[in-house]
């Protein structure tokens, strides 16, 4: 299949994009950053979601399109409403448009589990907004969709703005980690690419029109997970709560809000969260210290270095 995506440079779409390819269809990414992952079988478009000929360029020919373009950061969307607003609904509008126009088989969006929370501020509101459309796109023209509210994602390629990455570069870099939140509040974190597997099986006819959650299914709280990061370090980490009621962040539970229900999908095979948040330990300190290779558990000097 002929595929587009929209935002496959980033965390999660460069993953999506790689289990696309590896199952065998035509990938193209578009993004306003050249991707650092693409692979000799995919092609690259550098690009603004908000210039619709280029849009409707991309999209042309395709049988599925994705979207995972835009603000993805909570409290990046908070200090920017109007960038929000244009990259998150309108550039999404604009490629719902560019797919109608195209007579695309099937469009596949990032939403968020903030969708269903009073909490999540513009990023929130750009999600619901976005799921509006896409279902009256559905209604109005017939454009099928699948829509997918992701939970905490984390793994390999993320930065900064992904909390399970910064919690282990502020371990490793200052001995001491800084939450927003409280200890208690709790998270389902889900790893990047058993989310990217099951973000490509949606194609499957069954998930036509649906809403589907991916969230992990191994339940933590915050306070938890900082001790087992710390655990596996092996070394003394200061954890500091700053219990910030206006973050934007949920405690205990994303739902206070319904919209259309949503079937939460588990990938049949998980990555083990403790395993995961290893490799990720693994991929800081070689950040950190380019010089040292991990073989086996062990960091060793690597003698190409
Ligand atoms: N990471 C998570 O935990 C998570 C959880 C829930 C939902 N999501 C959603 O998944 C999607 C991807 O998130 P991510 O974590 O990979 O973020 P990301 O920032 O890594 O990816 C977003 C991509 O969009 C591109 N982009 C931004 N503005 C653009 C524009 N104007 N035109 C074209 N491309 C543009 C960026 O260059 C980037 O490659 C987002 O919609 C996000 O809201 C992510």
């Amino acid at each position: 299949m002929k595929i587009t995506v929209f935002g496959g440079a980033g965390f999660l779409g460069s993953h999506v994009c790689d289990k696309l390819s590896g199952a065998g269809h035509e990938v193209t990414i578009f993004d306003i950053a050249p991707s650092r992952w693409l692979r000799p079988d995919q092609t690259m478009i550098v690009g603004n979601i908000l210039d619709e000929d280029a849009v409707q360029a991309a999209v042309n020919g395709a049988q599925a399109v994705y979207n995972f373009a835009g603000i993805a950061d909570i409290g990046e969307a908070g200090g920017r409403p109007v960038d929000t607003a244009k990259y998150n609904i309108l550039g999404n509008v604009i490629t719902l448009e560019a797919c109608r126009k195209a007579g695309v088989k099937r469009f596949v969006f990032a939403s968020s589990l903030y969708v269903y929370s009073k909490e999540g501020g513009f990023y929130r509101c750009s999600k619901q907004a976005s799921e509006l459309y896409i279902e009256n796109y559905r209604q109005v023209y017939g454009l099928e969709y699948t829509i997918l509210r992701y939970g905490s994602l984390y793994g390999p390629r993320a930065d900064n703005r992904n909390a399970i990455y910064r919690f282990v570069r502020e371990a490793l870099e200052k001995g001491c980690i800084e939450y927003y939140g409280l200890p208690t509040a709790l998270r389902e974190y889900v790893h990047v690419e058993d989310a990217a597997l099951c973000s490509v099986e949606v194609l499957e006819p069954q998930y036509a029109n649906t809403n589907i959650i991916l969230s992990g299914t191994q339940p933590m709280r915050v306070g938890d997970l900082l001790k087992m990061i710390a655990e596996m370090l092996g070394k003394p980490v200061e954890f500091s709560f700053m219990g910030d009621g206006k973050s934007g962040h949920y405690e205990i539970t994303p739902y206070s809000f319904s919209p259309q229900v949503g079937k939460k999908m588990a990938p049949r095979l998980i990555t083990d969260l403790g395993q995961g948040i290893l490799h990720v330990i693994e991929e800081v300190h070689q950040e950190l210290h380019p010089g040292m290779k991990t073989s086996m558990g062990y960091l060793i000097q690597d003698e190409n270095k």
